[in-house]
């Protein structure tokens, strides 16, 4: 490492014990100073680590620049490598066991004060990390991130390179070919009234790539929709963008699941077991509520329909009569939690959209409370069976319309989880869902949507649907879950021009929309388009749980907040009019 500085002859992570003697030159950034009467110790940070950097009275010019050091302040030392008397020895740092006597300090560079401390430890508020997010980069644990993240990168290009993947770029400004998000527009100054749209992703492109005969291709790629965010979305987001001709669903998955190993072998020291599970959509529904079930902890939803159909509980049983579910969760050792707690839980599940929560608490080995002489005795045991509730669990039960029951008691699942610590960081269980449905109803516009996009391939036993009974027929669609996070998506694709067609017929675009949005891709589909198929992953989504972190913006370097502003430079900003002019753009507030 060394010999590949020109002015440092070392890193500030680098010198050990083996170094006493030697002369050194180090360069970095001034962080602790600490006056010992007399003696003035800095520590002198780069992205390899810290090192101490001792200033003796004795040694005079030197000491008086020392003293004039404060924090943040580039500088060159150059010194002798001394061994730490034994009691200063700091274990927790890689070059604790050394200190550099300075004999010449050069400051290359003053700094103002920073706005926060550049400590680990030193809370800071987001908005300020990100206004000076230069300065929050310094810091290690944002370092750890984005050098994990170059880590992540160079393993995937290895890794489709060695499996003869070729990285193909795709542009930037692309046609607008909405895919379920908001597109980012770009206006074109040399042909005023048209915009380029920025890709949501290189779906169509990477199905023309294999019209082209590309038979596997990988990109790690920009990607951008307007869309509302969140903790783990931002409106310009990276994907391992993949497509693979004459393949199978099963192929696709067998082919990628490898590279998931390599991350959490290389990443994390883990070892992750292949294959990685698979699950139905409808099972994930059915037992956890949601199509990206968290399963790291149990706590699966239990059918109770069956059970209390003929109880006393008239909330239950209309709700069966109604063609409702009646399900359950057991929250073991909830009967800890006080009236006003299961009030917030109760107020959560009907802000989740359930009509109400049943709470039953169980003590001993029966129910106990004012709902208990509802059910007879053997419907109590059966229930307490079914859930394997404990004394001291505390039964939340929901009753409504299915999706409403299995989505309510999926989010107070996330939710008592989240609050009982269920949900370990170093825990990684990834999960494919599979069999997703082909579509889905859009109520506000009165039409049936792709769930996934519209090339996806529905699957060939349930064609028989497609026109009776669309909503029934499943698609070759897949996505992999990780902790609850979705963190891929993929699909079979229509190669065939007819089936594409009669596929925009079910979404009730028209041929005339169909052409003039995907005209160009309906076209390619004629010269030979072979079976294909893909996946993306989403890899900002992959680099924030590898490290750890509850938000995506920790693992990017200059990220948006959650509306879309970037703090630093201050993105999107008003531009002058000039240049509104020669793009032909009028403002509607003008
Ligand atoms: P999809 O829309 O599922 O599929 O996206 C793939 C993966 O990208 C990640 N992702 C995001 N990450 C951060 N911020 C966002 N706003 C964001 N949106 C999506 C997710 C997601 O699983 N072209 C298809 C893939 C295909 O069919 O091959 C696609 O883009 O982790």
């Amino acid at each position: 490492m060394s010999d590949k500085f020109a002015m440092r002859s070392h890193t500030c992570g680098e010198l050990r014990e083996e170094n006493k003697g030697e002369k050194v030159t180090l360069m970095g950034w001034v962080g602790r100073q600490r006056d010992h009467g007399g003696i003035i110790f800095i520590d002198l940070r780069d992205r390899y680590g810290m090192t101490q950097i001792v200033f003796n009275p004795s040694a005079d010019a030197v000491y008086a620049t020392g003293k004039s050091l404060r924090g943040e302040f580039v500088v060159a030392v150059t010194g002798v490598v001394e061994k730490r008397p034994d009691n200063m020895v700091n274990d927790n740092l890689t070059t604790g066991q050394i200190e550099v006597v300075a004999e010449t300090v050069e400051i290359l560079n003053v700094a103002k004060t920073p706005p926060f401390e550049i400590d680990d430890n030193v809370e800071v508020s987001e908005e300020i990390r990100l206004k000076y997010r230069y300065l929050d980069m310094r810091r290690s644990q944002m370092q750890h991130n984005l050098i994990m993240r170059h880590k992540m990168a160079q393993l995937t290009r290895r890794y489709f390179d060695r499996n003869g993947f070729i990285e193909i770029e795709t542009p930037m400004l692309m046609r607008s070919t909405p895919e379920g998000a908001r597109d980012y527009l770009v206006p074109s100054r040399v042909h005023h009234g048209r915009f380029y749209a920025l890709p949501q992703s290189p779906q169509t492109y990477k199905q023309l790539l294999m019209v082209s005969g590309f038979d596997r291709y990988f990109q790690i790629v920009k990607c951008f929709r307007d869309e509302d965010l969140r903790a783990d979305r931002q409106p310009e987001f990276t994907q391992v963008d993949v497509e693979l001709s004459f393949v199978t669903q099963e192929e696709v998955l067998n082919l990628v699941e490898p590279l998931m190993a390599e991350y959490m072998d290389q990443l994390l020291g883990n070892n992750l077991e292949l294959p990685i599970q698979r699950m139905t959509f409808a099972e994930a529904m059915e037992k956890y509520g949601t199509d990206k079930p968290d399963l790291r902890f149990g706590m699966q939803l239990v059918e109770l329909s069956d059970l209390v159909e003929n109880c006393d509980f008239k909330v239950f049983t209309d709700c069966i009569q109604n063609k409702g579910a009646v399900k359950g969760i057991c929250f073991a050792g909830g009967a800890k939690y006080s009236r006003k707690q299961q009030d917030v839980l109760t107020a959560f599940a009907r802000q989740g959209g359930a009509r109400g929560l049943v709470i039953i608490k169980i003590a001993g080995t029966d129910w106990q409370g004012n709902l208990t002489k509802f059910f007879n005795s053997a419907t109590r045991q059966n229930i307490i069976e079914r859930m394997q509730a404990k004394d001291g669990d505390l039964l939340l039960i929901v009753a409504d319309q299915r999706q409403v029951t299995n989505e309510a008691l999926g989010d107070l699942r996330l939710r008592i989880a989240g609050e009982e610590g269920l949900q370990k960081d170093d825990c990684y269980a990834f999960l494919w869902v599979t069999d997703f449905p082909l579509l889905e109803y859009d109520d506000e516009e009165g039409r049936f949507v792709a769930r996934h996009h519209p090339f996806t391939s529905p699957k060939d036993e349930d064609l028989q649907w497609l026109n009776s009974d669309p909503g029934r027929v499943r698609a070759k669609a897949y996505d992999l879950v990780l902790n609850g996070t979705e963190i891929a998506g993929g699909s079979i694709r229509i190669f065939k021009k007819d089936m594409q067609q009669e596929m925009f017929k079910l979404l009730n675009i028209s041929d005339e929309e169909a052409n003039n949005k995907f005209g160009f891709l309906m076209e390619a589909f004629e010269y030979g388009a072979p079976p294909h198929g893909g996946i993306a992953f989403g890899f900002d989504r992959m680099a924030m749980l590898f490290a750890g972190r509850k938000s995506i913006r920790d693992v990017i370097a200059f990220p948006k907040t959650s509306s879309a502003i970037s703090l630093m430079d201050g993105a999107p900003s008003a531009v002058d009019s000039k240049q509104l002019q020669e793009l032909g753009v009028k403002l509607a507030t003008e």
